[in-house]
C-alpha cells in the first residue's frame, strides 16, 4: 500500500477527489496525512475523511527556508511514500524538493510547459489559447518544470472566464492525479525513471 501526504493552500476538490478513490479497498494507495501552508478550507476534507492533518503557516519569502524545514518535519513524521502537492500555492525550498526527490508530485491547471507558475488558467486566457490542459509533474527546484507524468489537452471555449475554464479543467486534474498515484502505487510508472529523462 502505497502511503501519501498530500499538501494544499486552498479548497481541496483534488485532494477530495484522492481521498475518494483511496476510500475504495481496491484502491493501492492510502492518504496517511493532509499538510497546509495555511488554514486552508480543504482541511475540512482531511477531517471528515479522519485523516490527521496539520498546518504550518507561511510567514513570507524571506522565512521560507525555516518554513520549509517545519514542514519537513511534520512530513518526516509520517514517512509517506509519495508526497502530491495539490494546490500548494507556495514554492518549496531546494531541501524539500531534494529530500523527497523523485516522490513528490505536483498537479498543474495547464498544458505544461505552457503557462507555469501561480496563474495557469488565468494566462492562458490573457494568451487567448483555444486550448490549455491539465498536468501531473514530477517537482524539481525550477517552477512547473520537471517531468511530465501525464496530461491532457482542455479546450478554452468562447466566454470562459478563470473561474469557468478552470472549473472545465479541475475534473481532468483529478482524473490525471488520481491514475498517476495508482501507477506509482502499483509499480507501473517508475518516478526514478521518469525523472531520468
Ligand atoms: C488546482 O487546479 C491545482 O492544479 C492548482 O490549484 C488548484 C487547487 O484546487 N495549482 C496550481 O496552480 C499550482 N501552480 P483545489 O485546492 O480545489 O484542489
Amino acid at each position: 500500500m502505497l502511503t501519501v501526504a498530500v499538501l494544499i493552500s486552498g479548497a481541496g476538490s483534488n485532494l477530495r477527489a484522492l481521498l475518494e478513490a483511496a476510500n475504495d479497498p481496491a484502491f493501492p494507495a492510502r492518504v496517511v496525512v493532509v499538510g497546509a501552508d495555511r488554514d486552508a478550507s480543504g482541511l475540512a476534507h482531511a477531517e471528515e475523511f479522519g485523516i490527521p492533518s496539520f498546518v504550518v503557516p507561511w510567514r513570507g519569502a524571506a522565512e521560507r527556508d525555516a518554513w520549509g524545514a517545519e514542514l519537513q518535519e511534520q512530513l518526516q513524521v509520517w514517512q509517506p511514500d509519495l508526497v502530491v502537492l495539490s494546490g500548494l500555492m507556495k514554492l518549496l525550498p531546494a531541501a524539500v524538493v531534494e529530500a523527497w526527490s523523485p516522490r513528490i508530485i505536483n498537479t498543474h491547471p495547464a498544458y505544461l510547459p505552457e503557462f507555469p507558475g501561480a496563474h495557469g488558467v488565468r494566462d492562458a486566457l490573457a494568451a487567448g489559447a483555444t486550448r490549455t490542459g491539465a498536468s501531473v509533474i514530477v517537482v524539481d527546484n525550477g517552477v512547473d518544470s520537471g517531468p511530465v507524468l501525464a496530461q491532457e489537452r482542455v479546450p478554452v471555449l468562447p466566454g470562459d472566464d478563470e473561474h469557468t475554464l478552470h472549473e472545465r479543467i479541475k475534473p481532468v486534474e483529478r482524473r490525471l492525479l488520481i491514475d498517476v498515484v495508482r501507477r506509482i502505487a502499483v509499480g507501473e510508472l517508475d518516478l526514478t525513471a521518469a525523472s531520468a529523462h
